[in-house]
C-alpha cells in the first residue's frame, strides 16, 4: 500500500514527462497533438523493440498497429450515400468512391488521391482517409479514386511512384472515365505528405508524355514531402522537434524510401551529400535556393546551412536523391511551365513548411496559377485527423479550405 503512494505519482510524473513537449504557442490543441504524438511514438517504439529482436520490421509492426487500433474499421461499413468498390488498375489495388447520380447532371467530376505515411505507413483502406475520400465524393460531387501503392519494406523508390503513376494513366483513359461517368475536363491529382510527393512526381511525369489524350485539371498537394537536397530549410530547423515529424524522422523516410544506408542519416542532416564539392548537386542548387525562393516571414533570421566539403559518395551511392520522380521540386523550368493549376497547403509547425512553399513559388515564376494555402496554427499531418479521439480542429479547418478550393476550381 505504501509503495503505491510512491510508485503512483512517479508513474505520473514519467508519463507526464513522455507525453510532454514544449510547443509554440500557435498550435492548436496542443494537449492533444501531445497525446497523439506521445501514442505515436510510443507505437513506434515498440516497432524498433520488435524489429531489435528480429521479429519484424518496425515499419511493419507500426502499420499492424495503425490498422488493429483503427477504431472505426470503416472498410466494413458500407455508406448508403457513397458507393466503395475495390478495383484493380493496369496492376495496382486501388480504392474508388463512388456518389450517386444525380437528377440529369450526368457526368462528374474526378480525384486521384494519394494517402501519405512517408511512403510507408497507411492505406486507403486506413478509416481517416476512408473518411476523407468519402466527404470528398460527398461534397465535391466527385468519384474519388484512391491509390493503394506498394509500401516500405515491401516496395521502395521507384515503386511507389510507378504503382501511383500506372493506377493514375489508367484512370485517365477515355473509356475508364466514360465507364465511371468522370468528366475528362474536370480531374484532380491530389494527395498529402507522401501522397503529395507522388501527385506532384506524377503530375509532372503526365505533363511530359506526349501522347495522352486526357490530362488532369488541378493539383492540389497538402503538406508535400518534395526535396531530400537541403535538411536545414527555416522550416527544418524551426520545427526540428515537431510531432508527428522530426527532422530526423523524415530523413529516415528517405532513407528507407532510396533503400539508403542509415549511419549516412547525420551527413544529409548537415547537408553534406550537397556540399558545394559535390559536383552532381551544383546544377541544382539554384532551383531550392530558399533565400530567394521564401518570404520574410518564413526565413525569420534563419541562415542556410552549406558545406564547402561534403561526402559525395552519397549521392553515387544514391542517385534517385537527385531525381526528379523522387524530387520534384528539383525540376527544370519547362516541366513546371507544363503543370496544372495548382494547390499547396503548407503548416508552420512542420519540417515541410518551406517543401511546399518552395515548389509554389517555382510553379508561380514559371507562370502557373498557383494558391498557397498557408495554416499558422497547423501540423503536419493533420488534415487527416477528424475522427474521436484525434479530432483536432487544425483537421477540420485544413480539410474545409482545401475541399473549398476544389470545389471553386475543378
Ligand atoms: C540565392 O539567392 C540569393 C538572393 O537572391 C543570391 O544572392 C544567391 O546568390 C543565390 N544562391 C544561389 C546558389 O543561387
Ligand atoms: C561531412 O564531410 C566531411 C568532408 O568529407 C567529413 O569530414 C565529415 O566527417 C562528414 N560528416 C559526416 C557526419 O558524415
Ligand atoms: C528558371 O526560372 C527562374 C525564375 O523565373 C529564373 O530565375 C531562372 O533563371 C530560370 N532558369 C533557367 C535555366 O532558365
Amino acid at each position: 500500500m505504501r509503495a503505491a503512494w510512491v510508485l503512483l505519482p512517479a508513474l505520473a510524473a514519467l508519463s507526464a514527462y513522455y507525453v510532454y513537449l514544449p510547443l509554440p504557442g500557435a498550435v492548436s490543441d496542443p494537449w492533444k497533438l501531445m497525446l497523439l504524438d506521445a501514442t505515436f511514438r510510443a507505437a513506434q517504439q515498440m516497432g524498433h523493440l520488435i524489429h531489435y529482436l528480429r521479429f519484424s520490421h518496425h515499419l511493419i509492426v507500426l502499420n499492424y498497429l495503425i490498422s488493429t487500433f483503427d477504431l472505426y474499421q470503416l472498410e466494413s461499413v458500407s455508406s448508403e450515400d457513397i458507393k466503395v468498390t475495390d478495383a484493380v488498375f493496369d496492376g495496382v489495388e486501388v480504392r474508388v468512391f463512388e456518389p450517386p447520380a444525380r437528377g440529369d447532371e450526368s457526368l462528374k467530376r474526378g480525384v486521384v488521391y494519394i494517402h501519405g505515411g512517408g511512403w510507408a505507413l497507411a492505406s486507403a483502406r486506413t478509416s481517416l482517409y476512408i473518411n476523407l475520400c468519402r466527404i470528398m465524393a460527398d461534397s465535391l460531387n466527385a468519384v474519388v479514386v484512391s491509390i493503394e501503392y506498394r509500401l516500405i519494406p515491401k516496395a521502395c523508390f521507384p515503386e511507389q511512384y510507378h504503382d501511383a503513376l500506372r493506377a493514375t494513366k489508367h484512370f485517365l483513359q477515355p473509356d475508364v472515365l466514360a465507364e465511371y461517368s468522370v468528366d475528362p475536363s474536370r480531374i484532380a491529382i491530389s494527395g498529402d505528405s507522401a501522397g503529395g510527393n507522388l501527385a506532384a512526381a506524377v503530375c509532372q511525369q503526365l505533363s511530359k508524355e506526349e501522347d495522352l489524350t486526357v490530362r488532369p485539371k488541378l493539383q492540389a498537394l497538402i503538406y508535400p514531402v518534395l526535396q531530400a537536397f537541403d535538411f536545414n530549410t527555416p522550416s527544418y530547423q524551426q520545427n526540428r522537434n515537431m510531432p508527428v515529424l522530426p527532422r530526423h524522422v523524415m530523413i529516415n523516410y528517405w532513407l528507407y524510401y532510396f533503400n539508403g544506408n542509415h549511419d549516412l542519416a547525420h551527413a544529409l542532416l548537415i547537408n553534406n551529400h550537397t556540399a558545394l564539392d559535390v559536383g552532381q548537386a551544383l546544377s541544382f542548387r539554384g532551383r531550392l535556393n530558399w533565400t530567394s525562393l521564401l518570404p520574410p516571414s518564413f526565413k525569420k533570421d534563419y541562415k542556410p546551412v552549406v558545406q564547402t566539403t561534403g561526402t559525395a559518395e552519397i549521392i553515387q551511392k544514391m542517385p534517385a536523391l537527385l531525381d526528379v520522380r523522387a524530387v520534384p521540386l528539383l525540376a527544370d523550368n519547362e516541366t513546371l511551365q507544363l503543370q496544372p493549376k495548382t494547390y499547396v497547403l503548407t503548416c508552420e509547425n512542420d519540417v515541410l513548411r518551406d517543401d511546399g512553399a518552395m515548389y509554389a513559388k517555382r510553379l508561380e515564376n514559371a507562370g502557373v496559377d498557383v494558391t498557397l494555402d498557408h495554416f499558422h496554427n497547423c501540423f503536419h499531418g493533420c488534415m487527416i485527423f477528424t475522427l474521436w479521439p484525434t479530432d483536432f480542429s487544425a483537421a477540420f479547418q485544413t480539410r474545409s479550405s482545401y475541399i473549398k478550393w476544389l470545389d471553386e476550381n475543378l
